[in-house]
């Protein structure tokens, strides 16, 4: 039996396809464009994300019995907000989770609703990735669009209803809509009041786990699948990379380095901390923080592509020595599209801050690889201010695969990194929970156990440790110097 898992990322879409032992036995990638209209918006056209899947599923499925297909589950980019008309058809590209148009929105969530009724609403205050904020902006900016909107869903759900027909979504990846009461897992009637919403706009909501339905018969044929393969709910990218990492029950930490960077962090119950970081529902049927950096991987992969103009991302990391943390060498700011925790600001940018004569070009490589790390550990900061005890943690996404990157993010979290079975969080927990909705496992912790171990660690080292603390506490000064700047550059 084979399990197909969808991770539905920024730059890429990519299709996984894993036996019911966990075993990976193909992996496709079809890109596609971001549209970046205005400096620090970003969108793209969800009809893009299907052209991925119509040429992904059966190029994935080659050489492969596609007849032993039994499910299918999405790992989605979280917040965009996809926007239907009564025919089903799609209003305005998708806004997407790193989009920061909705600056006056954001402000009239947190300042005038207050961020004391959105966490009793939400568990959440609002940020300018967040949907709601993006309903706001489509009926204050595009009234015309606004009005004809039928349906509102996020993207992987799109997905879903194009599989399957069906209009759902599921709790982790509804958390970050700021319409959904994390606590209850249910949507929040005054959120949706303040939106002009309806609940029958809104997709019925499924635990990450839960079939959602099947292939449409005429889907099935043009993928080349099987009648009857299940649909699972899916999740939010990040609590789908969590399933793919193992990242389930309290007392563990997944750190995501795809385009953006993430700290995740189960908690054993609802935590109403959602004013420092997210509180949001997790796949497994529990909850979890998480500190969420716009750049990681994508900073590099502007700088490596379109400042330096090469692809060579281990060529010019070879000479670069992870254990020099010297306090001359340059620093970077990775807010390239803002930031989201812990400055919630969309006005951000990237800077680089500290060079000299002797400054070299693999310094700048390095201080960009370093500054997603210290912007990284600002989130696991705020979890530890919290209480909460992180010892170690697992690492996925482009960004683990490079081994000075890991050595870096080691030594600046101070703490063992732990590189599970695969890199491919999103996909492999999607394919995990299509696994759960067919009864193959009796729950996500179970999947997990079944076919989740480490790989490879690696340990800090504590003289290296010291020396990154120093740069840190360096460069967590260097935001609020340049704070003013950006306001006033962005005005
Ligand atoms: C999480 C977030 C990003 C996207 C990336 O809150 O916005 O991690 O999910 O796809």
């Amino acid at each position: 039996m084979y399990f197909i898992g969808i991770d539905l990322g920024t730059s890429a879409c990519k299709f996984l396809l894993m036996d019911e032992d966990g075993v990976i036995a193909n992996v496709v990638s079809e890109s596609y464009d971001v549209e970046y209209p205005r400096p620090g918006w970003s969108q793209q056209n969800p009809a893009d994300w299907w052209e991925a899947v119509r040429r992904g599923i059966p190029a994935l499925l080659v050489g492969h019995d596609a007849s032993q297909v039994a499910g299918i589950g999405c790992g989605g980019q979280m917040h965009g907000l996809v926007a239907l008309d009564a025919d089903d058809k799609v209003i305005r590209p998708a806004i997407l989770w790193n989009d920061g148009r909705t600056v006056e929105q954001v402000r009239y969530l947190n300042e005038e609703v207050g961020t004391a009724k959105l966490l009793e609403w939400t568990g959440n205050i609002a940020y300018a990735g967040f949907t709601a904020p993006k309903i706001l902006w489509m009926r204050d900016e595009e009234p015309d669009n606004y009005a004809r909107i039928a349906h509102v869903m996020l993207p992987k759900d799109y997905l879903n209803h194009l599989l399957t027909g069906a209009y759902a979504t599921d709790v982790s990846d509804a958390s970050g809509m700021l319409l959904l009461d994390v606590a209850t897992r249910s949507w929040s009637a005054p959120m949706l009041e303040l939106c002009g919403l309806t609940a029958e706009q809104l997709p019925h909501v499924f635990e990450s786990y839960e079939k959602i339905g099947t292939l449409l018969p005429e889907v099935a044929s043009e993928l080349g699948l099987p009648e009857g393969v299940v649909v699972c709910a899916g999740a939010g990218d990040n609590a789908a990379a969590a399933v793919g990492t193992g990242c389930v029950g309290a007392g563990s930490m997944n750190v995501s380095l795809g385009t953006s960077g993430t700290v995740f962090i189960p908690t054993a119950g609802f935590s109403p901390v959602g004013d420092r970081i997210h509180s949001f529902c997790h796949a497994d049927g529990n909850w979890h923080l998480m500190g969420c950096i716009l750049s990681a991987a994508s900073c590099n992969a502007w700088w490596m592509g379109d400042v330096l103009g090469t692809d060579d991302f281990a060529g010019e990391q070879a000479g670069i020595d992870a254990a020099d943390a010297s306090l001359d060498l340059p620093y970077f700011l990775p807010y390239l599209m803002g930031e989201r925790t812990p400055h919630n600001d969309t006005l951000a940018r990237g800077a680089f801050v500290g060079m000299s004569m002797s400054t070299t070009r693999a310094d700048f490589t390095r201080a960009v690889l370093e500054g997603v790390a210290f912007a990284i550990r600002d989130s696991v900061e705020i979890a530890r201010s919290l209480g909460v005890d992180v010892a170690a943690s697992t690492v996925c996404g482009g960004g683990a695969k490079s081994p000075l990157w890991l050595q870096m993010l080691v030594n600046v979290l101070g703490i063992e990194l732990r590189l599970p079975t695969t890199e491919q969080g999103p996909g492999y927990g999607g394919a995990l929970l299509a696994a759960v909705a067919a009864g193959v496992y009796p729950d996500v912790a179970a999947a997990c156990d079944a076919v989740i171990s480490v790989r490879a660690t690696v340990a800090p080292d504590p003289a290296v440790v010291a020396a990154y603390e120093a740069r840190y506490q360096a460069w967590r000064q260097m935001y609020p110097a340049l704070k003013p700047c950006f306001a006033q550059i962005g005005a």
